[in-house]
């Protein structure tokens, strides 16, 4: 039979028939289903065809080792958002992206320190408590939080400037599955711009920024692990994320506190911020079951 528009999803398809994982069958179908669909109504000319796989040459030759441009374009055109969102914990704290620059290992830390290794910047503390979806507090789990500066930099961004593992901690909840620990409050900032997903913003008048928050990622033994950030309350870009992370369960409060008692009890100068974020594990195992809207 000749491929044509309407024999050409069947042919791709069949060509796909002796695909024996039955996932992958599935993926493919689907894929090229959609693919061929997105091409039958949308008619590149070959010219933006070609474009369009420059495009994609160019990001993947952007990558490297702490460079991973199709993440960010999968980022700014949502889809990494959407399959959290569809994979997230049904009952539990909701997630977000893992996002680049959880690229070196969190430097283990105690409760109580300060995992700003510079200083200059508004002063916070942020207390966490990790329970099960029963209430239950969960000891014993690790919580690991990366942050950029003041000024909206990683410390691996910024090599001379920041030591590495500055904004960065490795901690432990105790028996109340609490922990806590001093930092700057961070700085809303933008994804790497400089190459092709930085082109498709500019050129479709969309800004890079980021609200500010603080990553986290929480694992426990018998639990799912957590990969989410805490967002700053009073940040701007809140309600425009360039990659769309913003749920608002995750946006805290960064109180600020002017109470000379409760900074000596935290070891900061007044006035400072204080965040306090509760997360909630589901059981490993526990199916999502959150709804389609
Ligand atoms: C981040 O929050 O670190 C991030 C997430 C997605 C894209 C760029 C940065
Ligand atoms: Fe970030």
């Amino acid at each position: 039979m000749d491929f044509t528009e309407e024999t050409a999803v069947t042919a791709v398809r069949d060509s796909f028939a002796g695909t024996a994982d039955p996932r992958l069958r599935e993926l493919l179908d689907g894929l090229v289903g959609h693919l061929h669909a997105y091409v039958r109504e949308t008619r590149p000319t070959p010219a933006e065809w070609e474009s369009a796989i420059g495009f994609l040459t160019e990001a993947g030759q952007k990558c490297d080792d702490t460079r991973q441009e199709l993440i960010l374009l999968s980022d700014v055109l949502g889809v990494s958002m959407l399959v959290e969102t569809i994979n997230g914990q049904a009952d539990g704290t909701e997630s977000t992206v893992l996002g680049p620059f959880h690229v070196v290992a969190s430097p283990p830390r105690e409760s109580g320190d300060n995992i700003d290794l510079v200083g200059g910047g508004r002063p916070c503390v942020v207390t966490a408590r990790v329970v099960s979806t029963a209430g239950e507090p969960v000891p014993g789990a690790s919580v690991d939080v990366w942050q950029c500066n003041k000024d909206g930099f990683y410390d691996v961004q910024q090599p001379g400037i920041q030591p590495l593992g500055n904004g960065r901690g490795l901690f432990a909840t105790d028996a109340e599955g609490r922990v806590w620990f001093r930092t700057v409050v961070p700085s809303h900032y933008p994804i790497p711009a400089d190459g092709p997903v930085g082109r498709l913003l500019r050129a479709t008048g969309r800004h890079p920024f980021r609200p500010a928050h603080i990553h986290f990622i929480v694992a426990a033994p018998g639990h799912r692990t957590l990969t989410t950030h805490m967002f700053v309350a009073d940040s701007p870009y809140l309600d425009s994320d360039a990659v769309f992370a913003v749920k608002t369960s995750l946006v805290v409060d960064f109180r600020e506190i002017d109470d000379e008692a409760l900074a000596e009890r935290y070891q900061v100068s007044a006035p400072f911020r204080l965040a306090a974020f509760d997360i909630v594990l589901e059981a490993a195992g526990e199916v999502p079951t959150r709804p389609v809207a």
